[in-house]
This record gives C-alpha cells, sequence and structure tokens, in this order.
C-alpha cells in the first residue's frame, strides 16, 4: 500500500515542478516520434484516452493550439472534497505547464467508458493516452474503436505503465518514479510473485507483447520503445532467477512506448 507520507510527499513534487517536468518530457518524446508522421505545427483534432483527474496531457495538447477531447470515467461534476483537492492540483500543474494558449473550460472533456467512444468514425488525427491501457479489461475492443475514429494515416501514441514492472502492480509509492523501495514486509515484484500486497485498481495484467499483438493486428506499427526504466537494482540475481519466464527489459522498464499507424 502507498505511504502515508507520499501524500504530502506527492503535493511537494506538484508544487515543485517534478511531476509536471515528467509530463512535458512525455510530450518532448510524443512529438519527436510524430514529427515524420503528422504535421504537428497545424492544429490537430486529437483524443486523450483516458485523461485522468489532472489532465496533464489534455493541458498541454490544448495548450499548444490544439483540438482535444477527452473521455474519461472520472470527467465528471466535482462534488466532494476529493474532487475539491484534485481541482487545485489541476490548478497547480495548469500554472506549471504554461500553455502558450489560453485554455477555455472542458466542455471536451467527456464522461465514459473507453470501450464505446461516443464518437464518428474517422474523426481524429491523433489518439494518445498515458498510463491508461494497463487498467483496459477488454484491451482488443478498445484498440478497434481507436481504428475506428482515427482517420486513415492517423496515428496512436501511447505509453503503457508495464504490469510486469516493479510499480506494475500499482500498490506501491506513487510518489517514487522510478520506484526505489518496496513496503515493508514484501519483496520488489511482489504483484507476480507472492501478492502480499492486494490490487486496488483494475489491472488487466497484460504483459509488453500482448499490447503490441494488439496494436499490430488493427494498425501498422511505426515504433516502439522502453520509455523509461525502474528497479535495476531490485533485481537481484534469487528473483530473476524466480521471474526467468520474464526477460530483462519486461522487469526493468515501466513505460513502454508503443507507436502505430491506420492505413
Ligand atoms: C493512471 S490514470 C492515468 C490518467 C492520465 N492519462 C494521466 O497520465 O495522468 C488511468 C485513468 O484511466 C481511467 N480509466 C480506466 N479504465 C477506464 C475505462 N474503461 N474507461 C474510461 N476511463 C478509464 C481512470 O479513470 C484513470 O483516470
Amino acid at each position: 500500500m502507498p505511504y502515508l507520507s507520499d501524500y504530502p510527499r506527492y503535493a511537494w513534487q506538484l508544487i515543485n515542478g517534478e511531476r509536471t517536468n515528467g509530463e512535458l518530457r512525455l510530450a518532448q518524446w510524443r512529438e519527436r516520434d510524430l514529427a515524420a508522421h503528422l504535421d504537428i505545427s497545424a492544429p490537430l483534432r486529437i483524443l486523450d484516452l483516458a485523461n485522468g483527474r489532472l489532465r496533464p496531457q489534455y493541458t498541454i495538447l490544448r495548450g499548444a493550439g490544439h483540438q482535444v477531447y477527452g473521455v474519461d470515467i472520472v470527467n465528471r461534476p466535482a462534488l466532494n472534497w476529493t474532487d475539491i483537492a484534485y481541482q487545485a492540483a489541476r490548478w497547480i500543474y495548469k500554472w506549471r505547464l504554461r500553455p502558450v494558449n489560453r485554455i477555455a473550460s472542458s466542455e471536451t472533456l467527456i464522461c465514459g467508458n473507453v470501450n464505446w467512444l461516443p464518437f464518428p468514425e474517422q474523426c481524429f488525427d491523433l489518439v494518445t493516452s498515458i498510463a491508461a491501457f494497463e487498467h483496459f479489461l477488454d484491451v482488443p475492443h478498445v484498440v478497434s474503436e481507436l481504428y475506428r475514429v482515427l482517420r486513415p494515416g492517423g496515428v496512436v501514441w501511447v505509453s503503457v505503465h508495464l504490469f510486469t514492472s516493479p510499480s506494475g502492480g500499482h500498490n506501491v509509492s506513487f510518489t517514487e518514479i522510478p520506484l526505489q523501495r518496496v513496503p515493508d514486509g514484501t519483496d520488489a515484484w511482489d504483484h507476480l510473485r507472492r501478492r502480499r500486497l492486494p490490487f486496488s485498481v483494475p489491472l488487466n495484467e497484460w504483459r509488453r507483447d500482448q499490447y503490441l499483438e494488439a496494436f499490430g493486428r488493427r494498425f501498422s506499427l511505426i515504433e516502439h520503445y522502453p520509455a523509461a526504466y525502474e528497479g535495476e537494482a531490485l533485481l537481484t540475481s534469487e528473483i530473476a532467477a524466480e521471474l526467468a519466464d520474464y526477460d530483462r527489459e519486461e522487469l526493468i522498464c515501466h513505460a513502454y512506448v508503443i507507436v502505430a499507424r491506420k492505413e
């Protein structure tokens, strides 16, 4: 479980810019990968799939002048103290991200399930999604929805938080990116081994090659690569032997990027 000290630590990471710097890095990777495939200097129609409560990439892309839509089950009116806390966090994000364009209030955020996208066919140039695919319980269905809503020549840029990574069970500290330590009484990669720590969010438990196969069935894969690593120091020879069914890259990569085009 996350440590209690994670919450003030997270607030400090918000204020000091550590969190938003990570988001800006993702946006830079995306821009670099898309440069040869889309004209990102012109305003594009973009779907940020599972935009999240903090809406970081939605904010960055709208701030860059694109027409961005977000679909997430959390896109609903603020009702309780948690929602109000997230509203404050979003304000800090926006202040830190310093978008070039003024961002109007969010009429393009839709409360919905990614399994049924409320958009007509071929209406997006780009779909992006960060740290969300690992939560989708019917990935092939979501991939076929993306295929439907993208125009021919449109591109998907997805970063998956791999289940096989040390933090892939989503039940360790969320303030350590990359993860440095595991909760007392458990071992690294507990979620692939003894499962002492319960999961608190839905996880499909997919492996890297399953995603590649699912995207490859519908799209042309442009490229895919491990974007960020964690836990090299935690991977002892005993653990590596116990987890011999997984390759080293799967075990120590926490952000895996897939870029694919609809032909
Ligand atoms: C770890 S968060 C990532 C959010 C955001 N992309 C970011 O990088 O901050 C995963 C998000 O996926 C959303 N999500 C999970 N399953 C979903 C589904 N079936 N339909 C819509 N949203 C979903 C959750 O509500 C959550 O906001």
